[in-house]
């Protein structure tokens, strides 16, 4: 298994889990067949053992991804090579993975969204301090960068 993907942002609330719902969910119904682990994660412990917030839940329901079940927890030093990918949401979070990495590590450590081409930012925003738009916008993040990142890994040799 060479397709372990760890999602991380700030709370492991909001950008990442949803991320993590919308990659899974994307993968069984268009990449049925593809090996894959996702996980995600908070550079911080505010939010560790929560759900996702309310918001975030209920803007990935109406687009049919369930995200209640998912669980805060904080990056651990063990996660840098157990995981293939740890894809930031932003660069604020990438420079923190970089203050907590390991010496040795074994992933890949780079944006979520440098696999998308086109997009204006390479960054999925903060919505934390948000309106209903900046959740709606995750998701459409989300979404691109599941996909481009799955056509990625189903492509290889
Ligand atoms: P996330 O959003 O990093 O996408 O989960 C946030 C969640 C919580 C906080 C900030 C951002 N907070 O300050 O508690």
């Amino acid at each position: 298994m060479r397709n372990r993907i760890l999602f991380v942002c700030l709370g492991n609330i909001c950008r990442s889990p949803t991320a993590e719902g919308v990659l899974a969910a994307i993968a069984s119904s268009e990449f049925p067949g593809l090996p894959l682990y996702v996980d995600s994660a908070g550079t911080a412990n505010y939010h560790v053992g929560e759900p996702p917030d309310r918001r975030t839940i209920a803007a990935a329901r109406r687009r049919g991804y369930e995200l209640a079940a998912l669980r805060a927890r904080q990056i651990a030093p063990e996660d840098f090579s157990g995981f293939d990918f740890v894809l930031a949401m932003d660069r604020a979070n990438l420079d923190e993975l970089a203050r907590l990495a390991p010496p040795e590590v074994r992933a890949h450590v780079g944006l979520f969204l440098e696999f998308v081409r086109g997009l204006e930012s390479d960054e999925v925003p903060d919505p934390y301090y948000g309106a209903t738009e900046d959740f709606e916008r995750v998701l459409d993040l989300c979404e691109a960068g599941a996909r481009a990142l799955l056509r990625r890994l189903s492509a290889r040799p």
